[in-house]
């Protein structure tokens, strides 16, 4: 059975939470394969919900595993209260829950030096992160000085880890007018999180490959979205790992020959939270009915999102860096009763038009709009596609036919049956 990937193909909030849940109805391995705490999902269990930002979502569906795998970087603060949320309210996590044991951690003075950071940068040199300590951790990663999970239950080696990164860090801690933290003290107040996540620990490449081999359904769960991921997105403006549809084969330690699909998550609509690109931005009343009606506000940082229109030379970018073999469209009836909606289709660039999302050159560029009617409430009540009122299944259309990639799942509100299915991933 190949491996499905869901990944965002825009600036990441694409709706993942409900897609990743209705497709974790059919799975029996959820695995994360990138990003860490700067995500947010909303898990709606009967009336309750709880907020995850590390855990899978496939945790309240007792038969499936989920699996945090290395190529996420992970706050054991965060992952032990999150354990106990879930088993406050009667779900079990043990012999369900993986972390890897090659994980990243996100040590105390990670979120420190994010936050120091972006205090103080200039205007426009702000990334405007989530402040989790996200870039810090994947830079002590790269420059070979990080902390995995496995470094945490050997005392004296977690102690030498964190003075020598400290060591690292130290001058830029003082530059940024921060105090720098001592060692052991940092050590002893990771303590009570560590034990608490202990049993979770695993060598997850390996359980997720008997997974495949035994003929499970595996569901890689991407983080944030194409546009922010570190190699392909709006860099500088993205996040520090790989949120591309590749970052599931280095980030869950398997090959690509295990991948079958690739299922772009797009909103109908665009938005981005943080700083960057966005050329089809709304600045206007429309702008703001937009992120009011779609609950446009960060997840994680409570920040309301940027909202604008959807931008099809991205989506064809994502469709060609991911290898989407499907969409999901998602939150079509926040432009319900709209007196029209716009779609970017080309971009005019100093060298002439361009069906690309003209990245080098986006300040000289300006977007080439088209205009669509919008439809009424009724699409709300829509179970299958003839069901939908003409215009949505117009705008539908056209969006397959200009990414070239089929839609496979609409979703028309945010109940879980509030979703129309076309192909099943599996
Ligand atoms: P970081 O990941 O906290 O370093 O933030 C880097 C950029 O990615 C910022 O623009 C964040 O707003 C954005 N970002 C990070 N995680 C998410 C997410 O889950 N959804 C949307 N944007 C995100």
């Amino acid at each position: 059975m190949p491996a499905v990937v869901i990944v965002g193909a825009q600036w990441g909030d694409e709706g993942k939470g409900k897609i990743v849940d209705l497709y974790t109805e059919r799975a029996e391995m959820v695995v994360r394969y990138a990003g860490g705490p700067n995500a947010g999902h909303t898990l709606v269990v009967g009336d309750e919900k709880i907020v995850v930002r590390l855990v899978p979502s496939g945790i309240l569906r007792p038969e499936a595993r989920c699996v945090m795998a290395q190529g996420m970087v992970v706050d054991p603060s965060v992952l032990a209260g999150e354990i106990d949320a879930i088993e406050a309210r009667g779900h079990v996590t043990k012999g369900r829950l993986f972390v890897s044991d090659r994980a990243h951690v996100i040590v105390p003075y990670h979120p420190l030096i994010d936050g120091l950071r972006e205090g103080a940068a200039a205007a426009g040199q702000k990334i405007g992160t989530t402040k989790r300590g996200i870039g810090p951790c994947y830079e002590d990663k790269a420059a070979r000085r990080g902390v995995r999970v496995a470094d945490l239950f050997d005392k004296a080696r977690l102690t030498e880890l964190v003075t020598r990164a400290l060591r690292a860090w130290s001058p830029v801690i003082l530059d940024l007018g921060g105090d720098v933290p001592d060692a052991h003290a940092t050590v002893e107040a990771m303590s009570p999180f560590a034990e608490r996540i202990k049993p979770y620990v695993a060598e997850t490449s390996a359980l997720v490959d008997e997974a495949l081999e035994r003929g499970e359904r595996v569901l890689f769960e991407g983080a944030q979205g194409t546009m922010l991921d570190v190699d392909h997105g709006t860099y500088p403006f993205v996040t520090s790992s790989s949120a591309v549809s590749g970052g599931a084969c280095t980030g869950a330690g398997i090959g690509p020959t295990r991948i079958g699909r690739v299922i772009g998550l797009t909103k109908a609509y665009a938005t981005r939270v943080g700083e960057g690109p966005f050329p089809t931005e709304l600045h206007d009343a429309l702008g703001e009915r937009i992120r009011v009606a779609g609950g446009e506000f960060g997840s994680v940082t409570g920040r309301p999102r940027r909202t604008g229109w959807l931008d099809l030379p991205v989506l064809r970018y994502a469709a060609r860096v991911n290898g989407l073999s499907g969409l999901a469209v998602t939150k079509l009836d926040v432009l319900t009763d709209l007196a029209e909606i716009q779609v970017c289709v080309a971009y005019d660039t100093p060298h002439g038009r361009t069906r690309d999302f003209p990245e080098a050159e986006l300040a000289a560029s300006k977007p080439v709009l088209m205009s669509f009617p919008s439809w009424g409430p009724e699409l709300a009540k829509a179970r299958t596609f003839d069901a939908l009122p003409e215009a949505a299944k117009r705008y539908l259309g056209f969006i397959a036919e200009q990414v070239k990639v089929a839609v496979d799942v609409v979703s028309v509100g945010p109940r879980r049956d509030e979703t129309i299915v076309l192909r099943e991933a599996f």
